[in-house]
């Protein structure tokens, strides 16, 4: 499958897994709202896409897949509340909150933490018990405060206040760690999973880590450039926000220049993890393509 087709794929899944006539309906509503709405998918196209190289059929891996969507729709909408990075606009349209209000986008991203891995234990079973324990155990991992949370603490905490060795670390280790959490655990964690269902070994395991840590930093560095070089319609968000709020980024530590350096370097390794290693990708290598342009390095 191409990257289009794994995209229509993935948003005819979703709508089918989102309910949005249950009740409360508010709640559904709401949860459905900012999963449905066009993003880039790049975690569930990842989670198929894992299980597909390492020899799975990707039938097995779509409710996991689509879970960790749902799982990042959950962390962009507390992501944008008020009390963290205030955003109106996400993917083209008005933040989870501007829509339901502050408490309804609070219990929808609540909501959307416990619904995904409902979504994958209520439609997995054909993957037998081992499987699932393996899953469920990847997913709290990530999600919860060893892995986005974690990040995502970190972040707040350097807002304005990053110079001033925050949890005893200097500004590159503290990047480093909110890099590493809020973004590419996002990244193992598809990739990881799509290689359990596919039943890969404990190296590939390793080596798929190692590229989506390094894909996932990658990721957040373009994110960060964007911040700076983009614009509302490129991008759905308001574009500036990171520097008015004194947010600790690459291009805050390192200025645009060193930040595309970096992230070229970073893009390179994940090029050579593919050329070297078993895993064989062109959607993977889309991807990285696509990071390469956007952030205007290519
Ligand atoms: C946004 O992720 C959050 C970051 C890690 C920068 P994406 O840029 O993948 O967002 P969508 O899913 O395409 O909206
Ligand atoms: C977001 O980082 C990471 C998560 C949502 C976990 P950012 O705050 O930079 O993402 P955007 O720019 O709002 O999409
Ligand atoms: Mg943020
Ligand atoms: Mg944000
Ligand atoms: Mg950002």
């Amino acid at each position: 499958m191409n990257l289009n087709e794994y995209i229509d794929l993935i948003n005819k899944k979703l709508d089918e897994f989102m309910p949005e006539k249950d009740f409360p309906q508010d709640i559904f509503k709401a949860m459905k709202y900012t999963v449905t709405l066009p993003g880039k998918r790049l975690r569930p196209i990842m989670c198929l896409e894992s299980c597909r190289m390492f020899g799975g059929n990707i039938e097995d891996a779509i409710p996991t897949a689509c879970a960790i969507e749902m799982l990042h729709a959950q962390t962009l909408i507390h992501d944008d509340l008020p009390c963290m990075d205030n955003d109106d606009f996400r993917r083209g349209k008005p933040t989870n909150h501007k829509v339901f209000g502050e408490a309804n986008a609070v219990l929808a991203g609540d909501a959307l933490l416990s619904f995904a891995p409902q979504v994958i234990l209520k439609n997995s079973k054909n993957l037998g018990a081992e499987k699932l324990v393996k899953i469920m155990e990847e997913y709290v991992k990530y999600a919860g405060a060893y892995g986005v949370i974690g990040g995502q603490v970190a972040d707040i905490e350097a807002e304005k206040n990053w110079k001033n060795n925050v949890f005893g670390l200097n500004p590159e280790e503290l990047l480093e760690f909110i890099h590493t959490h809020k973004t590419a655990d996002l990244f193992k964690l598809p990739l990881r999973t799509g290689a359990i269902i596919a039943g890969a070994d404990d190296e590939s395991l390793e080596r798929i880590t190692d590229f989506a840590q390094k894909l996932g930093v990658a990721f957040q560095i373009s994110d960060d450039i964007l911040d700076e070089i983009s614009t509302f319609e490129e991008m759905g968000k308001t574009i500036g926000k990171d520097k008015d709020a004194d947010k600790l980024t690459y291009v805050m530590l390192y200025g645009l220049e060193e930040s595309k350096c970096k992230l070229v370097c970073l893009l390179n390794e994940c090029y050579d993890i593919i050329d070297k290693s078993e895993i064989k990708s062109d959607v993977l290598i889309e991807i990285i393509s696509g990071i390469e342009k956007r952030a205007r390095i290519k």
